[in-house]
Parts: C-alpha cells; sequence; structure tokens
C-alpha cells in the first residue's frame, strides 16, 4: 500500500502538491501531511485519498525524532516524499534578526537533511523525491544571502541523492521555481521588499507543481519554471559569480 509524505502541506505549494496527488494518484493509499499548523491542515480535502495530520515543527529535533518515530511505528512504503517546508527573509545579512537567518539555516538544511534521511529506509522501490530547492541555489544573492546559502545546500544535497538513489531505483528531483505566488512572499518581505522588476517572473504555484510533478515522473534531475528562470540557471552557469555578485549588489 503506498504512502506519500507531503512537508510544509499547509500552505502555498505543498497544499497544491496535496491536492493534485489527490486528484492524479488514485493508487496512493494515504498522505501523511506535515507542518507546524494543525489547524490549516484539518483544512485539506481528506478525500478521496485519506490523510494523516502530523503538527509537527520541522527545525525542532524533537518534532525530527517524533516523525522519525512515526516512521518505526507505521513501516509505510513510501513511492513519494515531497519535502516543501522552508522559510526565507529578504535584506541583508546585517539588516536581519541573527536569530531569524539561524532558522532558516535549521529549516532549510538541517530540517531538509533530517527529514530525508529519516524516510530514506521506508521508500519504495520506483519511489520518487521531490525536495522544494528555489532558483535562488543558482548563485549567491546579495539581500538574501542565507536564504541563497540554504538553498545551494539543498540543491547539492539533492543532487547527490539522486545520484546515490539510482541504484535502488528511487528517483529523486529538485524544483526550482522562481517567485512563486505563495504566502512565502508576504513572510519574506517583513524586512525589506523585493525589487519591483522581479514580480515581472511571478508564477502560479498550480502550474509550478504541475510540472513539478511531471517532471519527476520523467525522472528529471531539476524542474525549472518558466522561460525567466531557465534564462537565470543559464546564465548562473555562464557568467563568473564574481560579476553576478557585482550586478546584485546594486540593487
Ligand atoms: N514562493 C516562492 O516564491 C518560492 C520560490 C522558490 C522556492 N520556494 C520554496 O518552496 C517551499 C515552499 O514554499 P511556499 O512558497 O509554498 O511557502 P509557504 O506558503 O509559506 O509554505 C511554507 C510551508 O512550510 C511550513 N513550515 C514553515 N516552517 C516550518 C517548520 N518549522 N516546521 C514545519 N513546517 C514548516 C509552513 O507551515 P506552518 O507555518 O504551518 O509550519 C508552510 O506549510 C519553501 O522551501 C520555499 O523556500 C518558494
Amino acid at each position: 500500500m503506498k504512502t506519500a509524505i507531503v512537508t510544509g502541506a499547509s500552505s502555498g505549494m505543498g497544499r497544491e502538491f496535496v491536492r493534485q496527488i489527490q486528484s492524479l494518484y488514485p493508487d496512493i493509499f494515504e498522505i501523511w501531511v506535515i507542518a507546524r499548523r494543525e489547524e490549516k491542515l484539518k483544512e485539506l480535502p481528506g478525500n478521496p485519498i485519506p490523510l494523516k495530520i502530523y503538527p509537527f515543527d520541522l527545525a525542532k529535533e524533537t518534532d525530527q525524532l517524533r516523525y522519525k518515530e512515526e516512521l518505526e511505528r507505521q513501516r509505510p512504503q513510501i513511492s513519494l516524499f515531497i519535502h516543501c517546508a522552508g522559510i526565507g527573509i529578504l535584506g541583508r545579512m546585517d539588516q536581519i534578526a541573527p536569530k531569524d537567518q539561524i532558522q532558516e539555516v535549521w529549516l532549510n538544511c538541517e530540517a531538509l537533511t533530517a527529514v530525508t534521511l529519516y524516510t530514506l529506509p521506508y521508500m519504495k522501490k520506483g519511489g520518487r523525491i521531490i525536495e522544494l530547492v528555489s532558483s535562488a541555489a543558482f548563485a549567491p544573492q546579495p539581500g538574501f544571502g542565507v536564504y541563497a546559502a540554504t538553498k545551494a545546500y539543498a540543491l547539492s544535497f539533492t543532487r547527490t541523492l539522486r545520484a546515490e538513489m539510482k541504484k535502488r531505483q528511487i528517483f529523486v528531483t529538485a524544483i526550482c521555481p522562481g517567485p512563486v505566488n505563495t504566502p512565502f512572499l508576504k513572510e519574506m518581505e517583513r524586512v525589506k521588499k523585493r525589487p519591483a522588476w522581479k514580480k515581472i517572473f511571478l508564477a502560479d504555484p498550480k502550474k509550478v507543481v504541475k510540472k513539478a510533478l511531471r517532471d519527476s515522473r520523467k525522472r528529471k534531475e531539476l524542474s525549472v519554471y518558466g522561460i525567466g528562470m531557465k534564462g537565470w540557471y543559464l546564465v548562473s552557469k555562464m557568467i563568473p559569480h564574481k560579476i553576478v555578485l557585482a550586478i546584485l549588489s546594486r540593487e
């Protein structure tokens, strides 16, 4: 019996993944949904695929271990693991409270590592892992420095995991969108507003998630939504990061 697990399921793209799994994957028997806000998780549709709700704070080791214990107790056969929980704050490193930036590292790097590694023993042959990374992973970004660094970690982690999991026939995809219209954007503007030009790249979460699921089915390494972000990916490969840093530092 196949299980799907979605972290960050209370909002934005995680919530949209749950909705699309509900309508596209009738062979899945249950979906575990994870985030801190239990009331938001309870608003998700519980059919045609039933949900198991876990209100865990994944930035806390105690809750990461509760997740691990649930896996050990229930021993699910996971065919789809989607990790969306993540945060980001715009602003220079000396403008944002250190504790908030450290929290970004805990959630975007440490929690990503912990929950993914705890999940691996339960992944079925042929199963798929989707990690919500970001186009911010492609190059360092002044004004979004800690976030971009955490996502560079996430991208490197995901690519290596993909290479290592090939033997087990588990297929891993990194999702690297640019700005997506979710509550994440409002949260990230707590200290500084986004530059207006970035708004032209704003993507619809339904479309980003649809493409992510399609690219994962095709066993792609990367899923980059939209021509703008595909262009940014190429630029970040071709132009030395010293130049990218100099240009972005002007904002
Ligand atoms: N939106 C964008 O522009 C964009 C672009 C590229 C990449 N991304 C990445 O996409 C992922 C999903 O973002 P989104 O846009 O869907 O944002 P969102 O709507 O803000 O959703 C973030 C999710 O993460 C969960 N979360 C936050 N802190 C958590 C914690 N400590 N423990 C457990 N869950 C936690 C939130 O739930 P609770 O608050 O209930 O815990 C929420 O469900 C993130 O990794 C983000 O970095 C977003």
